[in-house]
């Protein structure tokens, strides 16, 4: 029987909140990455990562690579993120992350939201800076208007649905 560990980074809880949905219809072991040890890893036959992207990038990603072998085990890679999953947001994400990987990995991206409460103080500063020089940008695009009003609240767009195609290939996986 093959088994799987699910890794998570989560800051505000979007990313945890996925991992235990996906770990809900699964059996599988689950741990945050500060964690996680190789000897974790080399125990299990299928790793799933997840972090909410920061900047476009994948917090974490780096460590991941260096603790996992991506051509021994099978990797199956989620990001979350407040904006919605389409692919001029998504193909982005995956340029700036998964281009040395992306042909061993399964990718998936799940909007999540903005979460001010649980946010550490220099992301809360980050982001209401970020709200206010797209709220003054002239000529905004219809895109760039609907998320300057967005992000000023948090807000929650998670939806456990969204793991549906991540959850079919990770019991693929599992055989
Ligand atoms: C400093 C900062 C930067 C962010 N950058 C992005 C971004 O580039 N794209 C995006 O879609 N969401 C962005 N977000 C929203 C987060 O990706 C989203 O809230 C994510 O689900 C957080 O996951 P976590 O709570 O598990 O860490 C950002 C949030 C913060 C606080």
């Amino acid at each position: 029987m093959k088994s799987a560990l699910i890794i998570y980074k989560s800051k505000t809880g979007f990313t945890k909140k996925y991992a235990d949905w996906i770990r809900e219809d699964v059996t599988c072991n689950i741990a945050p990455l500060e964690k996680v040890k190789k000897e974790d890893i080399d125990k299990h036959d299928i790793i799933v990562y997840g972090a909410g992207v920061h900047a476009g990038l994948i917090p974490g990603l780096k460590k991941v690579k260096k603790l996992v072998n991506f051509n021994d085990k099978k990797v199956i890679i989620f990001a979350t993120g407040a904006a919605p999953n389409v692919e001029e947001i998504v193909k982005p994400v995956i340029d700036n992350n998964l281009a040395d990987c992306v042909s061993m990995v399964d990718f998936f991206y799940f909007e999540s939201g903005i979460n001010y409460e649980n946010m550490g103080f220099f992301s809360k500063r980050l982001m209401k800076t970020f709200s206010k020089i797209l709220s003054a940008k002239k000529d905004k695009t219809e895109e760039e208007k609907e998320m300057s009003i967005m992000i000023m609240n948090s807000f929650d767009n998670s939806k456990k649905d969204y793991i549906k195609p991540l959850v079919d290939t990770l019991k693929k996986y599992l055989g």
